[in-house]
């Protein structure tokens, strides 16, 4: 049977590996023989367990973890993490942040709560249509942490490598570029992802910790649930155990394709056809500077503004789907993840050609 997949460009939540879903729907009714969803099975019995175990191990190696790094799937969005961070590591001291966004916007202002932001950097004025160089990040001297967005899902900007940070550990929202290249981890304190871009369905958050940084955690008077502590190396409460299932498969699925060296490859091509179209002429423009260009998020508008309502219609019609940009940057924004395939990209660039000759 031949299975009628969109070309599917949404942000979030995003394409998955149609091999993953596949295996989720093969196992639904019955798990490995177990006669019951992997969701009606306790997250405290064996085949969870065994789950949950694969996942670490798989993340751990794809990474290139040590054994100084503590994993933790979590619940509550990458948005809870904006908290957390400030809650557990900077409670009534300074932390550095680089403010390249929305996103960073928000983990600022909850960062604000706690203690003192230092804004190392901001792209305010041009609409966040770029990330800093290193000689451009002026830091507090002071700060507990160096808090960056590594991909701009927004504005279409991404890092293409850690930012400098004053012998600081990093702590990275890397929701919109996990798993899709190499990192240098052993720069980072703290890394946290929302699955729902490049790993996952909503509902599991993955956050990796550095021990050094665990230690150093406040420990008087916390919340349980919000206490990094209290939260590493046991099932506190219930883990979300659909997402971590599907998490696994995913990391699976990486591993197959060679890991994150073959993602960065492929993410690099898949983008290139995408830029390449955009500035063959002035027909379409990127928002983003070149420099700092996302290789997942692809944000565009047309010279002729008015037209860009025509675009996403009849880009619909064609079988294209979630190209509208976000309502702060307008246009439009082609979110081409791990998981979108090239064929994908590739009939994007072909209706891409096909509307300029109509209208250019
Ligand atoms: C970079 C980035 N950070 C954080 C978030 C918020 O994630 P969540 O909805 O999981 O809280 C998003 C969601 O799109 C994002 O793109």
């Amino acid at each position: 049977m031949t299975i009628q997949r969109a070309n599917n460009f949404s942000a979030g939540p995003a394409v998955l590996p149609l091999e993953v879903l596949q295996k989720a729907q093969e196992e639904m009714l019955n798990y490995r023989g177990s006669g019951s969803s992997i969701i009606e099975l306790s997250h405290r019995g064996p085949e969870y367990t065994e789950v949950d175990r694969m996942a670490r191990e798989r993340l751990t190696r794809i990474l290139g973890l040590g054994d100084d790094f503590e994993i933790l799937f979590y619940q509550g969005g990458a948005s809870l993490q904006f908290m957390m961070i400030p809650y557990n590591f900077m409670f009534g001291k300074t932390a550095d942040y680089i403010n390249t966004g929305t996103w960073s916007k928000k983990a600022i202002k909850e960062a604000k709560i706690f203690g003192d932001v230092h804004v190392a950097f901001t792209s305010l004025e041009t609409n966040f249509s770029r990330v800093p160089t290193d000689d451009e990040l002026k830091f507090s001297g002071k700060g507990e942490y160096l808090h960056f967005t590594s991909n701009n899902t927004i504005f279409g900007t991404q890092f293409k490598k850690e930012p400098a940070s004053d012998g600081m550990l990093l702590a990275c929202d890397a929701s919109s570029d996990f798993l899709s290249k190499p990192l240098d981890m052993s720069r980072y304190g703290v890394l946290y992802a929302g699955a729902q871009k490049n790993a996952g369905p909503a509902g599991v958050t993955i956050v990796i910790l550095r021990k050094e940084l665990l230690e150093k955690a406040r420990r008087e008077n916390v919340s349980s649930m919000l206490s990094y502590p209290v939260q590493v190396g046991t099932l506190y409460n219930t883990p979300p155990v659909f997402g971590v299932y599907i998490f696994q498969y995913v990391l699976e699925w990486i591993e197959e394709k060679g890991g994150l060296e073959a993602m960065d490859k492929l993410n690099h091509d898949k983008a290139a056809l995408l830029y390449d179209e955009m500035d063959k002429d002035d027909f379409f423009r990127g928002t983003a500077e070149k420099a700092s260009r996302s290789l997942m998020n692809v944000t565009f508008r047309l010279k002729e503004e008015d037209l860009e309502k025509t675009f996403i219609e009849e880009s619909k019609k064609a079988g294209l789907s979630g190209l509208k940009g976000h309502r702060s940057v307008g246009g439009m924004r082609a979110s081409i993840y791990n998981a979108c395939p090239s064929a994908s990209v590739e009939a994007l660039v072909s209706f891409m050609q096909e509307f300029r000759r109509k209208y250019g």
